[in-house]
């Protein structure tokens, strides 16, 4: 007996295979029995006829349950209706285990806080199946990217004694008798230390932002990618950003054929993503979202609404460059044509989806960090260690961090990003 899976069977076409995994579905005519079968790899539907097989295994199957788990043994065959191109013709059938009671997620249509506090099962329907395999294509065409471009993984500190992104948005906790420690917001600063030794280095992990905002494009914990370069300024910082972000969409096009239909995307609009992007300076963004109506201020931040407004003219991702000082963290060097303005950038994503990467060229020199920083209301004393890095063998560098779930949601086309991560946590929810 081959011992397969569903998304493999299209090799066994006239052979007998066993299969092991769940029944999402079935239906009986009283002598034929229909079972949706899918086990992780993909789905397929298994028929058995009363005739056929054993009465101990036909009443098995008659008790079965939706998401019951079961081993199915069939003939392979083609079958061109089939969404796999394949069917299995039962030869026998075996419950693993049957619930006593009925699945609590059903065929009827339920609301988005049912199925967050079912997030546990509702992670085994076809859409979200389908989104964590476009996740997890992002997440290996992220490392693939820097592997490939000399870049080393460099694991950055969770539990930390200082801010990276501002003092607001932190979660605090007891460190023993040494006061208060802090959830990390991003790995940067220590990735900036990575960098002085391995010249390009990339982090990838949770980070955690008490962010009161309850909008579609955040969450209190999230995994978020950072990179940072030495002797890489703000126009190539740029272009290795691009780089990725293609990559991320070639990859996906390429391997999630099947996820994205299913998730319904419009997959014309992801071929549209190819270099170069749209560049457009921050004063620009906003005269041209004046001329469509806002009334935004010179040296005001984009806000998600203006994001979407702008996002929706291209069909390629904007960089938004140099933005307000006032607007963006202490760390990042100023423009020396407009020292009001960064040497940063923000990627927006095209269809309304806005930003998904934030970064910038840092200010590398010891005197001007130091005057940022107090301009900021940073403490100096808990970051010695990062003036350090100017006091040492200082260099031009730059990086970039970005939010994975913002990209698994413009990617698979999803209108909340609540659904791009395993178990969402936002500022009203974490359970399951
Ligand atoms: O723009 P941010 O705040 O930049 C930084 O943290 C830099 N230190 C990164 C760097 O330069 N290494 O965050 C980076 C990205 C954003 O562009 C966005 O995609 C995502 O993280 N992000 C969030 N995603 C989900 N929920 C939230 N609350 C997010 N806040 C930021
Ligand atoms: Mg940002």
């Amino acid at each position: 007996m081959i011992s397969t899976t569903a998304a493999e069977i299209g090799a066994y076409v006239g052979q007998e295979v066993e299969l092991k995994g769940w029944a999402y579905n079935f239906r009986s005519s009283g002598k034929i029995f229909f079972l949706q079968f899918r086990d992780g790899t993909g789905r397929v539907q298994a028929v058995y006829s009363n005739s056929e097989l054993p009465e101990d295994q036909w009443n098995a199957l008659n008790g079965i349950r939706i998401e019951s788990s079961v081993i199915v043994t069939g003939v392979v065959k083609a079958e061109s209706r089939s969404p796999s191109g394949f069917e299995l013709q039962g030869i026998s059938f075996r419950a693993v285990h049957v619930a006593p009671e009925d699945y609590p997620i059903g065929k009827k249509e339920h609301g988005p806080d049912f199925l967050l506090d079912q997030r546990h099962l509702w992670l085994r329907s076809e859409k979200q199946w389908a989104i964590q395999r476009v996740r997890n294509t992002i997440i290996n065409a992220t490392f693939a990217y820097f592997n490939e471009n000399g870049y080393v993984k460099f694991d950055t500190p969770i539990l930390t004694p200082t801010a990276c992104e501002g003092t607001t948005e932190l979660f605090s906790i007891e460190y023993f008798d040494m006061g208060n420690a802090y959830l990390s917001q991003s790995g940067q600063l220590y990735l900036e230390a990575g960098i002085m030794s391995l010249g390009r280095a990339f982090d990838f992990g949770p980070v955690f932002r008490a962010e009161k905002s309850k909008t579609r494009r955040h969450l209190t914990e999230f995994w978020m990618m950072d990179a940072e370069a030495a002797f890489v300024e703000h126009e190539e910082n740029m272009a290795i950003q691009e780089g990725l972000v293609c990559r991320i969409v070639k990859d996906v096009l390429e391997k999630n054929r099947k996820e994205l239909e299913i998730l319904e995307r419009d997959v014309a609009a992801l071929e549209k993503v190819r270099a170069p992007f749209v560049h457009m300076t921050h004063a620009e963004a906003v005269a041209k979202l004046r001329e469509l109506g806002s009334d935004i201020g010179d040296m005001d931040d984009l806000g998600g609404d203006d994001e979407t407004v702008l996002t929706k003219l291209y069909d390629r991702p904007i960089f938004v460059e140099k933005y307000p000082a006032a607007v963006k963290a202490f760390y990042m060097k100023r423009d020396p044509q407009d020292p009001m303005r960064v040497l940063g950038s923000d990627m927006l994503a095209p269809e309304g989806y806005g930003e998904i990467i934030g970064g910038s060229q840092r200010e590398d020199d010891y005197d001007t960090l130091l005057l940022r920083m107090k301009e900021h209301d940073v403490p100096v004393e808990p970051y010695q260690w990062y003036l350090d890095l100017r006091r040492y063998g200082s260099v031009p560098h730059s990086g970039f961090g970005y939010g994975l779930e913002r990209i698994v949601a413009w990617v698979c086309g999803l209108q909340h990003i609540r659904e791009t991560i395993p178990f969402p946590r936002l500022i009203n929810r974490i359970t399951p």
